[in-house]
């Protein structure tokens, strides 16, 4: 298969869930409910990072900033310590299912992002365009590679095998809990929604951290970054420190964009962000006129799998 994606256009990471059902709340497999008027409220507004002001189609900007604004509504409303933690501990077991890394960018197909009206692709060619395009300028470091190929995998959380998930809580930019809302995040005046606002212990620049305390002991809010990065851990990947870092934290916008909460991070933190930020510039920008034909590069990317993951993962 041959795919040609049309125009550079930022990385708006939007995925539509197709097969959305609308039950009357989330039970988790842990008995975990997710607040039914999200659950079953139906919001399936895109989602859109901090670089997402630039449309193609501008007559539907407006539209679409108020669908983004309602999404963040909803993820700072409800996106607080407690409920992190216990999809951390959900999501954990690893007990949804048995596949390989190549299957689930196979799985990811059938989350297409239906509203953005530069991508009618399926997810696999963000996943191959990307990746490409890191490889043609950092051939030597494969694990690079293979990072790009698997970053976004956790979007499967939107899927019913997985929880089905509502957006507010797979995909958007994320932010620390325990602490401070920094203003750089993005619409932050919904925070004052959020039950974490009543918890004073919150509310200073540390929180319930210590300064430098290096960013793996900080709650950030739960996505499909965290959820790949448990998989990738859990499952023993060998993949080198600064890929586990990129794909749990390229949504950090507020980090890696504006440069808050740089006082939780250690000295590993500090040079593993040098490779987010190389590794955010190809997320971003490379829905390029590319041709990747899947086929042919699908065996390099399967040996690189074979090198830094097992055969099977539990997802
Ligand atoms: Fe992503
Ligand atoms: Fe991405």
């Amino acid at each position: 298969m041959t795919v040609c994606i049309e125009q550079p256009l930022p990385d708006s990471h939007v995925v539509e869930n197709k097969n959305h059902c609308h039950t009357e709340e989330l039970v988790l497999d842990g008995g975990f409910v997710v607040p039914n008027n999200v659950a079953s409220g139906g919001f399936d507004a895109p989602e859109i990072n901090a670089f997402g002001h630039t449309f193609r189609d501008y007559d539907v900007e407006s539209e679409r900033q108020k669908q983004v604004e309602e999404f963040y509504r909803m993820n700072h409303i409800h996106q607080s310590y407690d409920f992190v933690k216990k999809m951390r501990e959900e999501y954990k077991k690893l007990d949804k299912l048995e596949m390989s890394i190549w299957e689930c960018c196979e799985l990811l197909n059938e989350v297409v992002d239906e509203s953005d009206p530069d991508l009618d692709e399926p997810q696999i060619e963000h996943l191959l365009q990307t990746a490409e395009a890191i490889r043609k300028d950092y051939p030597n470091e494969d694990w690079l590679h293979l990072t790009a190929l698997i970053h976004d995998l956790g979007k499967v959380l939107l899927l019913p095998r997985f929880g089905e998930l509502p957006q507010w809580a797979v995909v958007g930019d994320t932010h620390p809990l325990g602490c401070a809302f920094d203003e750089s995040i993005v619409h932050h005046k919904y925070f004052k929604e959020n039950p974490d606002i009543n918890n004073p212990a919150y509310q200073t620049k540390n929180g319930i951290y210590e300064e430098g305390c290096g960013l793996e002991n900080v709650m950030i809010s739960w996505g499909h970054d965290d959820y790949m990065y448990l998989v990738a851990k859990e499952n023993g990947s060998t993949l080198p420190q600064a890929g586990l870092f990129i794909i749990r934290y390229h949504s950090f916008y507020p980090l890696h964009r504006a440069g808050a909460y740089k006082h939780l991070m250690n000295e590993e933190d500090v040079e593993n962000l040098k490779w987010l930020h190389i590794f955010n510039k190809y997320d971003l920008y490379s829905k390029s006129k590319v041709r990747v034909d899947v086929e042919k590069v699908k065996p390099y990317y399967q040996s690189l799998i074979k090198k830094y993951f097992p055969e099977k993962l539990r997802w």
